[in-house]
């Protein structure tokens, strides 16, 4: 049984309105560590972000991608910040976001200010297509970007954006041989702002009326 199943009421302040693929996707922190991500998987959740929309279609992301077990996955363990190495090496996949950041040496690549929004829909797709697949995502940003670029040698008009961890939900238990603080920080409340806080009308700090009309 998953946690969004426990009758513990965390899901309350998720609409029914959501998708189930929104209403269930949570940043999960405790993995199967036993679980392995075919290649056929992984090219899935993959096509899910190169099908994703950009500015002028420039497709301006890159992704460096490790299963666990291959020496992209321990690199990008080993670039982890501690907090992140206690529960993040566990996931089947470890995933280093890049967006292109500027124009390359001979200018032959466009660039587009839009990379880093870009890249951050193509992960956003991605993340839908894993939770379709019964898998769970958790981005994170805790890593050494410059220790990560040096170990995979991304080229410097490219920048190391974000990690992704990407995996099934552990279930039997594998919450308990990790830290007591990744434990008590799995379980902690999700919470958001409410739309009133970020839905604006008529001008910026006005709340839509739209957002209380019966
Ligand atoms: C850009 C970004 C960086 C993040 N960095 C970390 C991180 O370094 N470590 C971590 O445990 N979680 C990290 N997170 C996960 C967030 O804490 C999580 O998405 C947020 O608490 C909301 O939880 P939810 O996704 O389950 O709704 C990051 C998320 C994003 C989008």
């Amino acid at each position: 049984m998953s946690r969004r199943d426990d009758g513990s009421g965390r899901d309350d302040a998720q609409p029914g309105i959501l998708t189930p693929l929104l209403r269930q996707r949570e940043s999960v922190m405790v993995y199967d560590p036993t679980h392995e991500l075919s290649a056929a998987a992984l090219r899935g959740i993959l096509e899910a972000a190169r099908w994703a929309p950009s500015a002028g279609n420039s497709q301006p992301w890159g992704f460096i991608v490790g299963r666990r077990g291959d020496a992209t996955h321990a690199g990008i363990v080993d670039a982890l910040s501690t907090a992140n190495q206690a529960w993040a090496p566990a996931a089947s996949a470890l995933v280093l976001t890049l967006h292109q950041a500027a124009l390359d040496e001979d200018h032959e690549v466009s660039y587009s200010d839009y990379a880093m929004f870009d890249l951050g829909q193509a992960v956003a797709h991605l993340t839908v297509q894993a939770r379709s697949m019964g898998l769970q995502v958790r981005q994170f940003g805790g890593f050494d970007h410059a220790r990560a670029a040096a170990t995979f040698r991304v080229p410097a008009h490219w920048s190391v954006t974000t990690g992704v961890a990407l995996g099934l939900p552990g279930t039997r238990g594998e919450e308990w041989t990790l830290p007591g603080w990744v434990q008590a920080r799995a379980r902690l409340p999700r919470s958001r702002l409410p739309l009133a806080a970020f839905v604006h009308s008529d001008e910026f700090g006005h709340a839509a009326g739209f957002l209380t009309d019966p």
